[in-house]
């Protein structure tokens, strides 16, 4: 299985910080915010990482990761997004490096308070389709913010919406997806939404649609350090204080 970290995007919620750097080198607590995306793909054993970044720092990633040995992974890739086309036209950058493999995708600005290799397991015993991480989020407002999954009475997903005015669940969908290779044929026949960028959301509903997702729920922290300021610091405080990425 191989591993996609997504880097691009322009962070504009974090301005002025991300005017003079990539959001996911900003700290968080002793490290830059990646290195905590690159130590869970490989905490769930997975060797072989594509960084997908763009945007005027993206040196800074060869500066910091290198080739990865000092990170624990086995080989590492870069793609340049020309533009924050999306996550989903992000990934398609990873095409030929994911091959007929499985892939497990990342959005490098959410941290994970435990482990996510139970999900990454049970998407290799799947092997099909897609598998994404759910987590409760109490706060509508949060949710407003956030794909939000909505839930049959038998628990199956009946489809996302993104940003949803009014949330049809108290869970979020993480920036953690698990595909199959026929993802990238969904992404080639995507359209671009409203803002003009290919939607990860898109995807997941044509996967939901083809009966072929299932999930996971979260147990433990998760935050997206990319969302606010506030959630910039709120995600550097728990780490600081319990650390992350915990078996
Ligand atoms: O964090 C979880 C949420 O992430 C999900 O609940 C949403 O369904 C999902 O759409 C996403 O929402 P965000 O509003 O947080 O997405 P954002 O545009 O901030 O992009 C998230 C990451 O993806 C960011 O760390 C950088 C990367 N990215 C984003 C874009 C738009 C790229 O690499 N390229 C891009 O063009």
């Amino acid at each position: 299985m191989k591993g996609v970290l997504l880097a691009g995007g322009t962070g504009s919620r974090l301005h002025p910080l991300t005017r003079i750097t990539n959001k996911h080198l900003l700290p968080i607590y002793d490290r830059p915010m990646i290195a905590y995306a690159v130590e869970a793909l490989v905490q769930a054993g997975i060797s072989e990482v594509m960084v997908v970044t763009g945007g005027t720092h993206a040196g800074e990633f060869l500066r910091l990761l290198s080739n990865g040995e000092d990170h624990g992974v086995g080989r590492l890739l870069y793609a340049y997004q020309d533009r924050p086309g999306g996550i989903a036209e992000a990934l398609g950058l990873a095409e030929r490096f994911v091959g007929d493999d499985l892939v497990l995708v990342m959005l490098a600005d959410n941290v994970f308070g435990r482990s996510i290799r139970p999900t990454v397991e049970r998407f290799q015993e799947q092997a099909k389709g897609g598998r994404i991480l759910l987590a409760p989020v109490a706060e509508p407002e949060h949710l407003r913010h956030l794909g939000v999954p909505d839930l049959g009475a038998d628990g199956r997903v009946l489809r996302i919406v993104e940003k949803p005015a009014d949330p049809p669940s108290q869970y979020c969908v993480t920036g953690l997806y698990c595909y199959d290779p026929s993802v990238f044929e969904v992404i080639d026949r995507l359209e671009p939404s409203e803002r003009g960028e290919l939607e990860i959301t898109d995807v997941n509903n044509h996967f939901i649609a083809d009966g072929q997702m299932s999930y996971d729920v979260l147990e433990g922290f998760w935050g997206d350090a990319g969302e606010s300021i506030d959630a910039y610091y709120a995600v550097n405080d728990h780490v600081r204080r319990f650390g992350a990425n915990l078996p």
